[in-house]
């Protein structure tokens, strides 16, 4: 599938890996709806971008399906005739609020509202996002030979494949979990399901993390640029026989 003159949605694209991934495909001639609940940094980004190519259609919460199928409605609108044909789901949270008790060496264990906290937003607000975003994929007239008719691709994390960290670590194996389940029920409809695994990448996420700093990558000594991320992304989405894997972007880090 080609990314020039298509319409992308991007989750969590704000900031960091998102924020990165906007760029990307705008520099590759796509055009981008945003899905983020910080206004303030989308709205930002769409005027550094230019409002031609990316759209925000205002504060979205992932984890509500008024707000997500509303937002998704107004992208369309906004694009009007380019055609929808991905999504890359990259909101998320590392730490619930620090309002929430339980958490960390100090407490005994993740409490439940913790874990639903991190769960709710990265594993079924990602999922809510695909929902909506796939009854609008599997009406797209064949894009190519193949009859591909779109690419979702979910953001894991090492922490999910290694098994790191209850809430989070938990919801990334979610994500992960999904990947071939979702390629499968998609096939019929020609749209591909992958999700990138990254270590530990440079991004404001890291700054929540506390002492819980992640180490170098084995080779590059060092984290991930999220370019190296985008780049990833915009492979997955040209490459039409990558499907239903997850591919960890780690340097051969274990956690
Ligand atoms: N940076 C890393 O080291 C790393 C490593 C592995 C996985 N990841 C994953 O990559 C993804 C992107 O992370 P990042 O590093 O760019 O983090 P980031 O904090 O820079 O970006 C996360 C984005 O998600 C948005 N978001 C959070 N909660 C939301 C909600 N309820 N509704 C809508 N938007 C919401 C934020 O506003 C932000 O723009 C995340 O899923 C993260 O778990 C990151």
């Amino acid at each position: 599938m080609k990314v020039e003159n298509n319409l992308f949605i991007v989750s969590g694209g704000a900031s960091g890996l998102g924020r990165q991934t906007v760029c990307s495909l705008v520099n590759k001639g796509a055009y981008v709806g945003i899905i983020d609940i910080n206004a303030e940094a989308s709205l930002a980004l769409v005027e550094q971008l230019d409002e031609k190519y990316v759209h925000f259609p205002g504060s979205v919460d992932v984890t509500s399906e008024e707000q997500v199928e509303q937002a998704i409605q107004e992208i369309k609108i906004k694009f009007q005739i380019i055609p929808l044909v991905g999504a890359v789901l990259c909101s998320g949270v590392l730490m619930p609020p620090s309002h929430i008790e339980g958490y960390g060496p100090k407490s005994q264990l993740t409490s439940y509202q913790q874990f639903k906290h991190i769960v709710d937003i990265n594993l079924l607000g990602t999922y809510n996002v695909i929902q909506k975003i796939s009854n609008i994929l599997i009406q797209n007239q064949p894009l190519n030979e193949d009859g591909e008719r779109g690419v979702i691709i979910t953001v894991s994390s090492i922490t999910g494949l290694d098994g790191s960290l209850v809430g989070y670590g938990t919801s990334k194996a979610g994500i992960a979990g999904l990947t071939l389940p979702l390629a499968r029920e998609l096939a019929i409809f020609g749209i591909r399901s992958m999700c990138i695994a990254p270590g530990p990448f440079e991004t404001p996420i890291s700054t929540t993390a506390g002492d819980m700093k992640a180490p170098p990558c084995l080779f590059p000594s060092r984290h991930g640029h999220p370019t190296e991320f985008a780049d990833t992304v915009i492979h997955l989405i040209t490459s039409s026989m990558l499907n239903g894997s997850i591919i960890r972007l780690d340097g051969g880090l274990r956690i």
